[in-house]
This record gives C-alpha cells, structure tokens and sequence, in this order.
C-alpha cells in the first residue's frame, strides 16, 4: 500500500487510531506512519492509568503517544477525563476509607482534569471530556455510577467547565457508545440538549461506532447524526470497529470455542458493512471532523477479550499479519 487512509480521507476527515505505548515501535508504528494522522490513547490518559495515587501522576505512556504523535506530525485526541471505568483506588474514598463528599470529589475532579489537561495544551486538539454517562437499560437517562451517586448530574457539567479553563481552544466531546439505538439515542440527545441549552462547553459528540457487521442500519446512522447536528454539535466518529458477531448474540455466545474463522462470507459481510458506513460520513463531512479506528489490525483488539474472552474477531481494517483486507478497499475505493 503506498497511499494511507489519510491520504485517500485528506479532502474528509482526518483518520485516528487508538493506540498504546507498545504499538510505538517496529512493524505497528511504521502502519501507524503510514495509514493514520491521529491517534487516541486505547488506555494511557483513562484516569486510572494516568492518576493512580491522588499525589502522582503516571505520565511516561502518555507522554510517548503524544510524542510520537508530535514527531510524526499527527494529531491527538484525549481520552477520557471522566469515565466510571478504570477509575483509580483513592479516588472515591477519603483517608478513613469512607466515600467522599461531592465537594472533595469535585474537587479531585477539578485538580485531575485541570493538570492533564494543561500538561497537553497545545498538543491534543480534542478531549473526551466525559465518556458514557448514560444508563443502557432504563428509563433513566444518567447511568448510576458513583460519580452519579456522589455528586448528581452536576459533575457532567463541572467536567466541561475545568476542561475548557484549562484550555480554551480545545474541542469537548461528550462520547458514548451505542448511539444509534433508538433508546440509547434519545437519551444521550437528552442529556447533550440540556448542556448545550445551559451553554455548558460542549462542542461535540463522540459516536463510539463499536459495530457488527448487522448494525447500524443505514438509517439509523443517519437519524443518529442529524439529531446530534441539529445541536450544533460536531461528531467525530471516535471508536470505530466492525465485529463478525452480532452484539445481541454476543451475550449468549459462552466460550472461546464460538469463535469462527474468518470466512469469506463474513469478509464480504464486513466490507459491505465498512463500505456503507464511510460512505455515510463522506455525505455528512460537513458535520464529520474525525473518525478513528479502535485497533490497528487484527493481530490486536479489544474485542478478543470481550465480551467472551478468549474468542477470537477480526474487526479493523488490517488482518494479522497487518495486510490491508477486502474493507480496507471498499474503504478508499470511491
Ligand atoms: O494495565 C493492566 C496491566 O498492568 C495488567 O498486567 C493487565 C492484565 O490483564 O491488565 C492491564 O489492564 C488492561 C487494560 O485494558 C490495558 O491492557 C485492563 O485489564 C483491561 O480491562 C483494559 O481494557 C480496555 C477497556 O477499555 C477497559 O476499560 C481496553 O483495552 C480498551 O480498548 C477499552 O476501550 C473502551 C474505551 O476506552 C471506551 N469505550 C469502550 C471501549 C471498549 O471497551
């Protein structure tokens, strides 16, 4: 392959992948080099990782992706600053070992995103500022984490507000995943026409694209992105992958022994799949400022793991010996 995704996206998008520090070298970097002009740490600035102690801060992976972004002429997107995931031990707890008031943990919360925020300034365009918030299954719209528990909906609000103090010129994503479900639509609309009707600064929204081969449809991708503009928000496309297993399935599929091989039926499945939803984003570019890949090959994703652990997928572009597969063509084909 002589022209990147970058190249063929120049006139759209820029093309982000998610990487860790370890992907930094050898055979990974040089595809990283050659196909993409962003990256998003997979792992390296979630809160846990970054901030392990309230008085120390892990900043050496982190600082080797944005480096490298840096000497390769890359852009970087932050992610994430608040999330209930792979939150540290202290955070949550005083010294006596009881849950924290919401001042303290607004104001951990206030010393956290001001520090990695101005470490970076200048250096990362975006930030997802506040990573899925919202409830999957009820009729609530805010997921019931601890930061809910603790603080209410205030501290979505306070996450954009230390975020854009500490750098203005930094792009706030609120992101999420599984957007363009009906429900989970409605209530991640709900939730950003609130922020944007109280002029918090939130600037765009983050569709996470963790997809199958059998969703989205068509339509639903689009109703998705035109309710979201309709905001004045932009969207960046934030997580991209394309799984052979249909996520529904996935709950019920029990054991690594499921896994299937990657067959030329679900190769064509896939292509088609990754055809139709790049096609999209070109038609919407104007509202589309990013999208990235959340893998850069199948040799590595998250997706081995979960949500059956051991089972083998193949959902990026690039197969495990990190040649371009048939989607790959689609994908630049127009
Ligand atoms: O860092 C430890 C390491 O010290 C330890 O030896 C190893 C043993 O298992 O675990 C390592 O941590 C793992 C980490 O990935 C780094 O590899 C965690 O167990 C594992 O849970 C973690 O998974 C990540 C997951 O987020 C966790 O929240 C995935 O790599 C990452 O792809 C995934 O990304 C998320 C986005 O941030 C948000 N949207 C959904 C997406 C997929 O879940």
């Amino acid at each position: 392959v002589t022209k990147g995704l970058k190249d063929h996206y120049k006139a759209y998008f820029p093309i982000g992948v998610a990487v860790s520090p370890r992907s930094l070298t050898g055979a990974d970097a040089e595809l990283i080099i050659q196909q993409f002009n962003s990256l998003t740490p997979e792992n390296a600035m979630k809160m846990g990782p970054i901030h392990p102690e309230e008085n120390r801060y892990n900043w050496t992976p982190a600082d080797s992706i944005v480096n490298f972004a840096q000497r390769h002429g890359m852009k970087v997107r932050g992610h994430a600053l608040c999330w209930h995931e792979q939150t540290p031990a202290w955070l949550f707890k005083d010294a006596a070992g009881n849950t924290v008031t919401k001042e303290v943990l607004l104001s951990r919360l206030k010393d956290h995103i001001t520090t990695v925020v101005n470490r970076y300034k200048g250096k990362i365009y975006a930030w997802d500022v506040v990573n899925e918030a919202v409830d999957d299954d009820s009729t609530r719209v805010l997921r019931n984490s601890l930061w809910h528990q603790i603080c209410g909906d205030e501290y979505i609000v306070k996450a954009f507000e230390y975020a854009h103090a500490a750098d203005p010129n930094a792009v706030l994503f609120y992101n999420d995943y599984n957007t363009e479900r009906p429900e989970k639509r409605e209530r991640v609309y709900k939730l950003l026409k609130k922020l944007v009707e109280a002029k918090v600064p939130v600037h765009g929204v983050g569709l996470q694209a963790h997809w199958s081969i059998y969703e989205p449809s068509e339509n639903e991708l689009r109703t998705a992105i035109e309710k979201f503009a309709s905001l004045g928000l932009k969207i960046q496309f934030t997580e991209l992958d394309i799984s052979v297993y249909p996520w529904e399935k996935n709950r019920r599929a029990k054991t690594a022994n499921d896994a299937d091989a990657f067959t030329p039926k679900l190769e064509q499945q896939q292509l088609e799949q990754y055809k139709k939803v790049f096609r999209i984003f070109r038609e919407y570019k104007n509202v589309v400022t990013g999208v990235t890949c959340w893998g850069i090959s199948d040799r590595y994703t998250w997706l081995d793991e979960y949500p059956v652990p051991g089972r083998k997928n193949y959902p990026t572009l690039f197969d495990k010996d990190r040649k371009p597969k048939k989607a790959f063509e689609a994908v630049v084909g127009f």
